[in-house]
């Protein structure tokens, strides 16, 4: 097929612009939703006629006659290859502590919260660099639910709808202590895992307390570099992690990384505190456990790790399919607390306020 105006030569198979006919009988003119199924679709359709206009392309099919109109413009703009939800390393940028701005991905709460501009800068930058911080958020209880809600849905779990982290008398989680927590994502044992977490402080008055990120992705990376064998084993061993308390028994069974079918890294698993006894053939034991401390000594380099403290109104907003978080033993006083509240999102609803923004200004800057 070619258009007029750009000689610029478009192909398209029949039945992929039959399948994507806008038409009232194959749309649903009020959900835009696809009426037809691939099996309403006849099975020798062809393309027999072909008219122009200036912006479209009336499509005549055979063996029914049936005829499409396409604009252009949509069907040169379907030929760029966007992310199209795809999550995987392609679309990302990924960092070494050192790669990051001191100002990268931090943002002041009542500019996000006013200005589309500046939640496009911070939400896609969540996509792409896996994290943002959040300054001068409300230090009142519950804060942390309503900057979930501004680019997404808060996923409820056994924690409930948020969860404080601080120090309690019986903790059911090392993360509900002083101790030092090293870097990891969180709930590996919850299969679908909550793809985003969101820390917001409350108060950090105490010695240590200080957070870290790893970029997940580039740990992978570079052991995918330095050592493809045990690469392979991270990505090709499911193991199982699991936490239970006294009303809640839960297990998930996947490998430290994930890749997609094409063999880009997707998603990363990964906490010593909830890993289980591995069920494997003896002798693959010791390899795993290679591969494991090989890739835990890469998330360990220094270099990978960014440090920073939360202060009182500073929320931290990351993706947990790719960044680890750590932070260092703290130690309270009798005036100096740590409090964070968390809570768990997810990364379709992120992407989804993305969108939507990005569609907001388009209008926008087409209407001027
Ligand atoms: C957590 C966690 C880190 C912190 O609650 O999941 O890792 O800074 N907390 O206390
Ligand atoms: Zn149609
Ligand atoms: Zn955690």
């Amino acid at each position: 097929m070619i258009t007029p105006q750009s000689e610029t030569v478009l192909e398209f198979p029949a039945i992929w612009l039959r399948d994507n006919c806008g038409c009232t009988s194959c749309r649903d003119p009020q959900s835009s939703q696809k009426l037809q199924r691939i099996t309403d679709l006849p099975e020798d359709l062809e393309i027999v006629d072909l008219e122009y206009s200036d912006a479209e392309v009336v499509v005549t099919f055979s063996p029914d006659g049936h005829r499409s109109v396409f604009a252009l413009d949509w069907l040169t703009s379907q030929l760029s290859w966007r992310s199209d939800g795809d999550r995987s390393e392609r679309h990302k940028t990924l960092w070494r502590a050192e790669d990051l701005e001191d100002d990268a991905q931090h943002a002041q709460w009542s500019t996000y919260r006013r200005d589309d501009d500046v939640r496009l800068a911070v939400l896609p930058g969540i996509e792409q660099l896996g994290f943002a911080v959040l300054h001068g958020t409300p230090v009142d209880e519950g804060t942390v639910l309503t900057i979930a809600r501004t680019f997404g849905f808060v996923r409820v779990t056994n924690y409930g709808e948020l969860f404080d982290v601080r120090i309690e008398a019986n903790p059911s989680n090392l993360a509900f202590t002083g101790a030092v927590i090293s870097p990891h994502t969180d709930n590996p044992y919850r299969d679908p895992v909550p793809t985003m977490q969101l820390l917001h402080c409350l108060a950090n008055d105490v010695i240590g307390g200080e957070s870290g990120l790893v970029d997940g992705f580039q740990a992978s990376s570079i052991l995918r570099d330095e050592y493809p064998h045990f690469f392979e084993v991270l990505t090709e061993t499911p193991v199982s992690f699991a936490w239970s308390d006294a009303s809640n028994v839960l297990r998930a069974k996947r490998p430290m990384i994930e890749l997609d079918s094409i063999g880009r890294i997707r998603a990363v698993r990964f906490n010593n505190r909830s890993l289980q006894p591995l069920r494997m053939n003896t002798a693959r034991i010791g390899e795993y456990y290679d591969a494991y401390r090989a890739f835990a000594q890469i998330i360990d380099r220094p270099e990978l790790l960014l440090t920073f403290r939360l202060d009182s109104g500073d929320c931290l907003i990351f993706d947990n399919t790719r960044i680890l978080h750590a932070r260092t033993a703290f130690e309270e006083t009798s005036t100096g607390k740590r409090h964070l509240q968390g809570c768990y999102a997810d990364l379709d609803g992120l992407a989804s306020t993305v969108a939507v923004l990005e569609r907001d200004k388009y209008y926008e800057l087409s209407e001027t």
